[in-house]
């Protein structure tokens, strides 16, 4: 359908959209009246459900729906009982009540129930839009004060010390930990030279230049367009094709889609490359938790120890920050070893990672992880506790 005005909506056709999966659950002569008015029909992604105003809503229609408009009848208590279970069964789901008539006690006992609205019965398209709308603006808004995804920021002590390896197999990892959240989002910010989407494997055109282009086109379905799966849990946003200057980077913009990022997934791990640009710093300070690999030798250490120093200076507490030891040889005498990096730079090693040998490199050369390659990978299974660490760190246990 082109334009089509209702009043009080020039172009209620797009405002019917917005509204996609509203379910309204009437009874059937309710629904009748609405249909009568000759827009339901156009009105796409309605749901409804005709009974009784005590009459069970069948599950499968509430979990589809975004917002529930549900038809009361203040004298029949089974009715308020279905408001309420509704309430119960789904806390994210906004409800409005539909009434025949209100009274101030009677609206005061549906606020009390936690309705998100109320409208007044016969149902009139142009109220249901306008409550749906609000309604959805409403809860949208909550849910972005209330639901960020914990971020975890992966950053080198120098260049090849083995971060982006261990951000990958740790995001894969915390992928397994919920199956029925929504995925884990691996972010490579490696704008200049990132290799993640090839070490996963995750085919397909989308980078995160169509993403820091979109301006106010980013939204969450082109998200999920520019989104690489690497597996039913995990999401790649890979780096762009070609080179930019990192400077070109707009840090609002960044910051903007990764807050995007962090409301559409359930964690969200992010590449930091070795160039710390204003951006990247700005990410850093956005995140729970930052991730610094270092290797045991004096040049990772002391780079490391630089930009430890850097952190602190921009307000970044000594616990949002750990470390992780890579290529930890388990020799008897050694030169450094993992108590001395703790106490020199002052922050906690949540983990060292093994020297694998040739596999990981080939496993990433065909784009798997290296438990995929050799079940025994002891570089998978040093990666998989810490991210078992990271996990309880930033709240992300099985649930
Ligand atoms: N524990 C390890 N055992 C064996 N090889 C490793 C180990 N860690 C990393 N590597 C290998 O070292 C190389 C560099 O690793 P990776 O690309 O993860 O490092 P990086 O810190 O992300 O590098 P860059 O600074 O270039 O982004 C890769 O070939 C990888 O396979
Ligand atoms: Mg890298």
């Amino acid at each position: 359908m082109s334009e089509m005005n209702i009043k009080g909506f020039p172009r209620a056709d797009m405002a019917m959209r917005s509204c996609a999966d509203l379910l309204l659950a009437a009874s059937p002569a309710q629904l009748a009246a609405i249909n009568a008015a000759d827009s339901v029909p156009a009105f796409p992604g309605l749901l409804t459900f005709a009974g009784a105003p005590d009459e069970a809503i069948p599950a499968d229609l509430l979990a589809a729906a975004r917002v529930v408009v549900v038809e009361v009848d203040p004298g029949n208590p089974g009715s308020l009982d279905r408001l309420r279970a509704i309430g119960r069964d789904y806390p994210d789901l906004p409800r409005i009540a539909a009434i025949a008539e209100t009274t101030i006690a009677l609206v005061q006992t549906l606020v009390r129930e936690g309705v998100s609205d109320v409208i007044v019965l016969p149902l009139q398209i142009e109220e249901l839009l306008d409550v749906t709308l609000r309604a959805l603006a409403h809860s949208r808004a909550r849910s972005v004060a209330v639901r960020l995804a914990p971020q975890l920021a992966v950053v080198r002590s120098i260049g090849g010390c083995g971060a982006t390896s261990i951000a990958t197999h740790v995001a894969a990892h915390l992928a397994t930990i919920r199956p029925h959240a929504a995925p884990v989002a691996l972010v490579d910010l490696d704008l200049q030279a990132g290799s993640i989407a090839e070490f996963l494997g995750a085919s397909g055109t989308g980078t995160l230049s169509d993403l820091l282009a979109a301006g106010s086109r980013l939204d969450e379905e082109l998200l999920r367009a520019v989104a690489r799966k690497a597996d039913d849990h995990l999401a790649v946003f890979a780096s762009p094709d070609d080179i930019q200057p990192l400077e070109a980077v707009d840090t609002d913009r960044l910051l903007q889609l990764l807050t995007l990022i962090r409301q559409n997934y359930s964690a969200v791990v992010v590449d930091v490359p070795t160039d710390w640009t204003n951006w990247a710093v700005s990410v850093l300070s956005a995140s729970d938790l930052i991730l610094m690999v270092v290797e045991l030798n004096v040049k990772s250490l002391r780079q490391a120890k630089r930009r430890l120093d850097l952190l602190a200076q921009i307000g970044v507490e000594r616990d949002r920050v750990v470390l992780v030891i890579n290529r930890a040889e388990r020799r008897m005498f050694k030169a450094i070893d993992t108590s001395d990096v703790s106490e020199t730079l002052h922050r906690e090693v949540i983990g060292t990672v093994s020297l694998e040998g040739q596999d990981l490199a080939s496993a990433q050369a065909q784009g798997v992880l290296a438990h995929r390659l050799s079940r025994k990978s002891k570089f998978s299974a040093d990666v998989a506790a810490i991210a078992e660490a990271v996990a309880k760190r930033i709240g992300y246990e099985a649930r």
